[in-house]
């Protein structure tokens, strides 16, 4: 079948690879539509590891239910991408996210474990989740980086009445400060170095106003809207900018949530977080609650995901779709694959 594989430095191919076939274990998926994520931007750029098919974000129906009792061949699913051993301490505690074997066969995100960008997934049965009928394909597809978003949030422990600013105006930003107004902060701002995504966050509703990045008085500006600085910072970015900037516009005793990944290590300036006793958390993934909640969330219209959604392109648009939301001027934040285009 088709697929879209890793070649190299920003760069795909279309690669012919195996359809998984029925094992009687894993649950066999139609893919409907997988999203693109800020995550798999960070491999295309290294262009590592080469032959990899991404796409941890889907939705499909069930081709083989495996060894799913539950399941029955067209019921509509989505699925966690991560591998979780189910027998360390953090797995044990219901902390899959955080299992270090988590990442090593998870779907789309590692080569024993090709992902969605091709028209069939095979998945370990435990983590595939039912979809109700009144959401959508698309919708299904985009409940990854919900619950993302509501699991930065919900480590941040926002009050009611609380100032959060969010860094980076990606998906998972805008999930992330969705969920904080929906939690009572009674301000909460993007700040961006994408003029046009700045601007979506506030036209979206996620966010009363946004910040330049760029701006030289960034700072002067965060303390004239906070005086005392931000009570929480969630960080969605990861770069050492975006990551300082962090430390810099919390309050002193102020949370900040790392959410961000970088690739390569990261210089942040760690005595402000000493003389301002910061709290620094670091938020990875989701529970399978979270994720199931994020599904009944959808469902309940409670959110409503499909605001966020910019377009749906076939496998042969992938690349392309990769260089605009990396352009830096696009407001695209989330494109969705259907490989059946
Ligand atoms: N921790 C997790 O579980 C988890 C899950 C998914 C994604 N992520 C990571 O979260 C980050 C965001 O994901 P995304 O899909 O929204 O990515 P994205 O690349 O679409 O968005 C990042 C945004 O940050 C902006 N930005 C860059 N530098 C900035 C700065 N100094 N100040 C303000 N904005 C700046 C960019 O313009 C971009 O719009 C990525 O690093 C991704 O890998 C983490
Ligand atoms: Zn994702
Ligand atoms: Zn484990």
């Amino acid at each position: 079948m088709r697929s879209v594989a890793l070649k190299g430095i920003k760069e795909f191919e279309i690669k012919e690879i195996e359809e998984p076939v029925a094992d009687g274990e894993n649950v066999i998926i139609e893919v409907k539509k997988a999203g693109i994520c800020g995550s798999d931007i960070h491999y295309w750029y290294v262009g590592e590891p080469i032959g990899l098919v991404m796409g941890h974000e889907f939705s499909g129906v069930v081709k083989d239910p495996g060894s799913r009792k539950d399941l029955k061949v067209g019921d509509r699913v989505t699925a966690l991408p991560i591998s979780p051993c189910l027998e360390c301490h953090a797995c044990k505690s219901g902390n899959p996210q955080y299992c270090i074997h988590t990442w090593d066969k998870a779907t789309g995100l590692s080569l024993t474990n090709p992902g969605a960008l091709a028209p069939v997934v095979a998945i370990r049965p435990d983590m595939v989740v039912k979809v109700p009928d009144n959401i959508t394909d698309e919708e299904a597809a985009m409940t990854e980086p919900t619950a993302v978003g509501l699991h930065a949030s919900k480590l941040a422990d926002i009050k009611v009445g609380d100032k959060v600013l969010v860094i980076g105006g990606g998906i998972i930003g805008l999930v992330s400060a969705m969920f904080a107004k929906m939690e009572g902060a009674s301000l909460v701002v993007v700040s961006e170095t994408n003029k046009a995504r700045g601007q979506k966050a506030v036209s979206l509703g996620v966010a009363d106003e946004w910040m330049d990045a760029l701006d030289p008085k960034f700072l002067e500006n965060v303390m004239n809207k906070t005086d005392i600085g931000f009570d929480i910072v969630i960080e969605c970015c990861g770069n050492t900018g975006a990551v300082s900037s962090s430390l810099t516009t919390v309050k002193t005793g102020g949370t900040v949530v790392l959410v961000g990944v970088s690739m390569t290590p990261v210089a942040i300036p760690t005595a402000i977080a000493v003389m301002h006793e910061l709290t620094l958390k670091g938020a990875i993934a989701y529970t399978k609650d979270e994720f199931q909640t994020c599904i009944n969330l959808m469902s309940s219209k409670k959110i409503n995901m499909l605001k966020f959604l910019d377009s749906i392109v076939g496998l042969d648009d992938v690349q392309a779709s990769y260089e605009k939301l990396t352009s830096g001027v696009s407001d695209a934040v989330k494109i969705i694959v259907d490989p059946n285009k």
